[in-house]
């Protein structure tokens, strides 16, 4: 099996170094910023040798783990003397394999192991690493070796290709990232009505399990509930007008995500055009809405059907059909 070093001692590159021994894989050197991280990391894992720099680590393995953080990734790789017969991968989910040009340059296997996991801490990272997917960029013969890898670290890949990894981190955000702002937009709602985060998250937390498994077991989009999917446009507009009264910036996102859930509405089929064309304008304009309701003027698309497309356009506080007016 491999020899694998590592030269960052932290969250990843401890859990990987574990991951990778239990499962009969040598982590043979480890380096980091401070001595007392690479020693910790050491401690975990048996006959590995605690390096004082980044080149001792590539000297004593044959692939290389580069787990600092990713904006230290160039200079690391830039500082190792790399030569022919050697690898070295990063585990960035942001950058492409080619900041490891200086190592490419010297005649090693450059290669890219994102596992597509939040780790926290170790302990959850260890917890987590089973089942993740992991993003590869390497050619061969490395990437078998890190598809090896992945499957002993009870995991799946994915191979991209260097123009896919901004947008692939960008989908990591959204569904890592902004669920756990999206999960504190909601608590800090929950302090309006006197709730503490504490036993708020207690409330939310079997909520966002039963949505994760709905994801997982029915799928999308069948597994969207709620007024969007059920075209309830009073429900939403009682939630446009509490939000506006408590917060405009959050008013803002409620009505971004709306219209953004508006389209797997329609592909659950629960609602038809009709009602997706309403929510829009609901969503997108209130106060539009709002004067098409009253008036009984028809909606399309967001827009009054006399304005010519392409005009923005915007009610005023007046009276009559004169307060639609492009601009
Ligand atoms: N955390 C995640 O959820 C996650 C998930 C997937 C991928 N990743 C990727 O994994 C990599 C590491 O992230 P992380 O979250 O594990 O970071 P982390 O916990 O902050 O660990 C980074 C480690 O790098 C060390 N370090 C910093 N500068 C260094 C240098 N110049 N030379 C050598 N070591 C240095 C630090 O050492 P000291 O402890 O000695 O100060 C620290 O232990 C990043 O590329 C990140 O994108 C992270």
């Amino acid at each position: 099996m491999v020899k694998t070093g590592f030269i960052g001692a932290g969250t990843t590159g401890t859990a990987l170094a574990i991951g990778l021994f239990q499962k009969g894989c040598p982590v043979v050197a480890v380096s980091s910023r401070t001595l007392s991280s690479a020693q910790k990391l050491a401690r975990l894992v048996s006959n590995c040798q605690v390096c004082h720099t980044a080149q001792e680590v590539a000297d004593a393995a044959e692939l290389v783990f580069i787990t600092t953080p990713d904006d230290v990734i160039a200079r690391v790789c830039r500082g190792v003397h790399w030569h022919e017969g050697q690898s070295v991968v990063h585990c960035s989910g942001a950058h492409s394999v080619d900041i490891l040009e200086p190592a490419r340059k010297s005649g090693a296997a450059v290669g890219s192991f994102h596992p597509l996991q939040t780790f926290a801490d170790v302990d959850q990272a260890i917890e987590n690493l089973p089942g993740s997917t992991f993003a590869l960029e390497a050619e061969e013969p490395l990437l078998s070796t890190l598809k090896k890898l992945t499957s002993l670290l009870n995991g799946n890949w994915v191979e991209l290709k260097p123009g896919d990894k901004v947008l692939y981190h960008a989908a990591a955000v959204f569904a890592c990232n902004y669920l756990v702002t999206l999960v504190k937009l909601a608590l800090d709602l929950w302090l309006d009505f006197g709730v503490s985060s504490k036993e708020a998250t207690r409330a939310l937390l079997p909520l966002l399990r039963g949505t994760i498994n709905n994801i997982d077991n029915i799928g999308l989009p069948n597994c969207l509930t709620g007024p969007v999917a059920r075209g309830d446009l009073g429900t939403i507009e009682g939630h446009l007008s509490a939000l506006e009264a408590r917060s405009p910036s959050l008013l803002t996102t409620y009505k971004e995500l709306g219209l953004q859930t508006i389209p797997i509405a329609l592909a659950k089929g629960q609602v038809n055009e009709r009602k997706a064309e309403e929510m829009k304008v609901l969503l997108g304009h209130p106060e539009f809405f709002a004067h098409c309701h009253s008036e009984g003027v028809p909606m399309e698309s967001g827009r009054p059907k006399n304005l010519a497309q392409g005009k923005p356009w915007r009610v005023s506080k007046g009276v009559g059909d004169s307060s639609l007016r492009s601009e």
